[in-house]
């Protein structure tokens, strides 16, 4: 099932430069890339991307973080591509995910836990309306497709 999935690249990413070899593995994984840009995240966005979990104790600095700087947004299209990024991330908490994933090689700490991605098809399209219009989303072919 061809799918999309939301993507965001989180500020500490950024700021370390780790933006080219983070979008590499994606694109090495076979996944299109059909939207993306580089953003300061206003405070309503933010909010409406975390709304689930705004009884947390750790939301306002889960909010504060990802304001904290520019992040980059992304929509990635290919078969079961939801699941795909979220194997390619790993898990949530950096320690627990696995070594080879892009958060177990690369992040230290569940907040700063470099990549966004969400679970499942329907919060992918709600996650990516929060950032993107509809003729942003650009469709193309590639040469080798999956
Ligand atoms: P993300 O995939 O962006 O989705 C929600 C984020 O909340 C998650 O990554 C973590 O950065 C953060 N998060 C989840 N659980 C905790 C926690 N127990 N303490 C701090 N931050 C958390």
């Amino acid at each position: 099932m061809i799918e999309n999935q939301f993507i965001m690249i989180k500020p500490n990413a950024i700021k370390r430069g780790l933006i080219g070899n983070i979008i590499e593995k994606y694109e090495k994984k076979g996944l299109k890339i059909i939207a993306l840009k580089l953003i300061q995240m206003k405070a309503s966005q933010a909010r409406a991307l975390y709304k689930e979990h705004e009884n947390k104790d750790f939301y306002q600095s889960l909010i504060d973080f990802v304001l904290s700087g520019p992040v980059i947004v992304m929509i990635v299209q290919g078969p079961n591509a939801v699941q795909a990024v979220r194997t390619l991330n790993g898990a949530t908490n950096p320690l627990e995910a696995d070594g080879g994933s892009i958060r177990g090689q690369l992040g230290l700490t569940i907040t700063k836990n470099i990549v966004h991605a969400s679970d499942s098809v329907e919060n992918a399209k709600k996650e990516w309306k929060i950032f993107f219009d509809d003729q942003e989303i650009i469709n193309y072919t590639l040469p080798y497709e999956n």
